[in-house]
């Protein structure tokens, strides 16, 4: 992308280029598709993680007392339903005390505008970090409006995870919410007529459920 945004977070890690591109190729059945929107959800979630604050505390080992760094504040991990579930168990296991709440939205398919039919969210989602999921980011709608949704219910903190994106969807989230970071597996050209990510996957929610 020309513009330069301090907030995206692109991976380059051959691992992720290697799963991508075979998350993309047509003859991908369901089965492997699902099991590789985890091991990617995995991996870029180990770099969305990076910079969660730690606090010390004293432990002990079995041979001496020493200190431990524990993270500091609690996670609400948000998918938007449906694709956004294939992310969860990934970074469940990475942040097994996260909760979970969740976002219905689908895009409307003549507007392409995001239709909320969900929402769902742990009282305290405000004193946690919310992570977003999502393997799509084609306008960016259903982005915008999933982190709108968690601002107004007090979410200070939101790091946004996509395993491929839109230039067009970067810019709308950046325009819209300048102080979410994303975290993104592959940047793509552009959309098509249909606001379809090229070279993309086609759909991603058909694709993980086997609804084509
Ligand atoms: C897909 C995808 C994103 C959205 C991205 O969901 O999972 O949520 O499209 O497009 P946008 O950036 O233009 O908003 P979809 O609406 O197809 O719903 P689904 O996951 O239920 O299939
Ligand atoms: N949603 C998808 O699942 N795929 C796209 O390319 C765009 C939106």
């Amino acid at each position: 992308m020309s513009v330069n945004y301090p907030r995206l977070h692109l991976m380059d890690h051959p691992l992720i280029h290697h799963k991508i591109s075979m998350l993309r190729m047509q003859e991908t059945n369901s089965k492997d598709f699902r099991q590789l929107v985890n091991e990617i959800a995995l991996l870029i979630g180990y770099e969305a993680t990076r910079d969660l604050e730690l606090h010390d505390a004293p432990i002990v080992t079995p041979m001496m007392p020493t200190t431990g760094h524990f993270l500091a504040k609690n996670v609400c991990l948000v998918p938007v339903l449906r694709a956004g579930l294939g992310m969860v168990d990934a970074m469940l296991e990475l942040l097994p005390a996260s909760r979970v709440g969740h976002i219905g939205l689908y895009r409307d398919p003549v507007t392409t505008r995001p239709v909320e039919y969900y929402c769902k969210l742990p009282p305290d989602v405000k004193e946690r970090v919310a992570i977003v999921l999502d393997p799509m980011l084609a306008t960016g709608g259903s982005a915008v409006a999933a982190i709108e949704f968690l601002k107004k219910r007090g979410v200070t903190r939101i790091k946004l995870v996509n395993i491929i994106g839109a230039p067009e969807g970067v810019k709308a989230v950046f325009e819209a919410h300048p102080d979410v970071d994303i975290y993104l597996g592959a940047l793509d050209e552009g959309l098509n007529d249909h606001a379809y990510i090229l070279p993309g996957l086609g759909d991603a929610g058909d694709r993980l459920f086997g609804t084509l």
